[in-house]
């Protein structure tokens, strides 16, 4: 079977980690990727954990063989909204170059690509000086809960290994390829205000309590400066900015400021001082409203005094910044903010730290740095820019991969992110896609990376 027809096979059970009636699609997810991790050759074991069972492909050898960790999840996020699918989310198809379906990038797909660049590899070179431990994990879109047990569990194991390599992160096209450098870390909270015991009719009652929206809608307003810099005292301490050469890399990436307004359907770009949009993406922090309610939300009108009102809010942090303490300040801005006649209640949701790698030879690159990983970054360029025709960006990303940060605490481990899904690849939203070419590039790239690898 070709790679393709083996993602599609995959993307067919829906394994929608949030929701318990997604148990099944869970399982059979789980035991697909058990197959190919066997099919690839590697001894298979499945660590249960509170939630979604943990599986591991591991292929041993000598320790002076180098190391590397592949990981992966195998959990989607929920397909809703339905409707707005051209064809159903767990039924892939092929359309304009790309495989359609819930999870073809995030993250069935690109893993995929690396367990069969391996396998394919493994076939051509049997005996390959290679340990590999593959590591997918079916909690990642709910912030993997569970995975601080397991690397507990399994640090003493993982720290002997020489690096991950991973690919969950994005590029801005088959025709470039970005090396991922750093990821944001989160935290996330939901703000819950209330006032009256019940809601009230504002015509009897409005004038003498203080309405649970006002409150609401005042401490949300308190929380940027009109520059649009987060006002949290403490936020930005050890914000690392970006280097020199992080700039220039990202002035090589070929979108212009009028093309991401275009794609985005603005009219114009917001980003806080000191970066430019483009910047602000993947160097700086955020605090961002996902949500917010309270009150009548019906058809008509109602004059109403609601008894309470919430806001779900994240911060995207940056390298230096740490999830605990911006979590602290959070907390305590909030509280420190709420008016008299108003109580709060905070439900903290997540908190996970983010991610900074040097690539070998660039400024501030560790000295000590594990020489297997500093050859990967060696090699990865050109493992790319033979499979994709052009070398890759090295550049830092917005979004978060909870457990990259956790990994590197723990075990002392760093990351190789290559990203495989581009940005029509539709993470999260109706109609995701991978592009075929990538699929197939990505398997070479893979191939000739994990080759320089085991031989230099
Ligand atoms: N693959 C994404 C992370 C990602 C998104 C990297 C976009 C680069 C660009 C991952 O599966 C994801 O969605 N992570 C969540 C984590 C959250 C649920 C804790 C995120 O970033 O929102
Ligand atoms: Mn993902």
């Amino acid at each position: 079977m070709n790679a393709v027809d083996i993602i599609s096979d995959y993307v067919r059970f829906p394994s929608v980690s949030t929701d318990p009636a997604f148990s099944q699609g869970m399982a059979g997810a789980r035991e697909f990727a058990a197959k190919l991790l066997a099919d690839a050759g590697l001894r298979v074991e499945t660590v249960q954990t509170p939630l979604h069972p943990i599986l591991l492909g591991r292929r041993d050898g000598p320790a002076s063989w180098p190391h590397i960790v592949l990981y992966g999840h195998y959990d989607v996020q929920p397909a809703d909204p339905l409707a707005l699918w051209t064809t159903p989310p767990f039924d892939p198809q092929i359309r304009n170059g790309r495989l359609y379906g819930r999870g073809a990038a995030d993250n069935k797909g690109p893993h995929t690509i690396g367990i069969l660049g391996l396998a394919s590899l493994l076939r051509r070179r049997p005996d390959l000086p290679l340990r590999v431990t593959v590591l997918l994990e079916g909690e990642e879109e709910i912030g993997s809960p569970s995975f601080p047990g397991f690397l507990g569990k399994y640090k003493g194991e993982l720290s002997k290994a020489d690096f991950v390599l991973l690919s969950d992160t994005g590029s801005p096209s088959a025709k470039q390829i970005v090396v991922t450098t750093g990821l944001r870390g989160i935290v996330g909270l939901e703000l819950r205000v209330k006032g009256p015991k019940v809601d009230l009719h504002s015509g009897l009652h409005g004038g003498a309590v203080f309405n649970p929206i006002q409150a609401l809608a005042d401490i949300c307003a308190s929380l940027h400066n009109a520059d649009g810099s987060v006002n949290i005292p403490g936020f930005y301490d050890g914000v690392l900015p970006p280097a020199q050469w992080e700039r220039d890399e990202l002035r090589k990436f070929p979108l212009s400021e009028a093309a991401y307004r275009k794609f985005l359907g603005v009219n114009a770009l917001y980003s806080q001082p000191g970066f430019t949009p483009l910047e602000a993406v993947r160097y700086g922090p955020t605090l961002e409203f996902n949500g917010i309610g309270g009150g009548y939300q019906g058809e008509g009108g109602k004059t109403v005094i609601p008894s309470e009102a919430f806001a779900k809010i994240t911060c995207r942090l940056v390298p230096g910044q740490d999830a605990s303490r911006v979590l602290k300040k959070l907390t305590a801005a909030l509280k420190s903010r709420i008016p008299k006649g108003i109580t709060a209640e905070i439900i903290v949701r997540q908190g996970n730290n983010p991610y900074h790698v040097i690539p070998s030879g660039r400024p501030g690159a560790p000295k000590n740095a594990n020489p297997v990983l500093a050859r990967a970054f060696d090699a990865v360029g050109s493992a790319i820019a033979t499979a994709f025709g052009k070398p890759p960006l090295f550049l830092r990303e917005g979004g978060s991969v909870p457990i990259i940060g956790d990994i590197k605490t723990e075990t002392g481990l760093d990351s190789l992110m290559v990203g495989l899904f581009t940005p029509d690849s539709n993470l999260h939203a109706p109609n995701e896609n991978l592009e075929i070419e990538i699929i197939e590039r990505g398997m070479r790239a893979y191939e000739l990376l994990l080759e320089k690898i085991a031989t230099p």
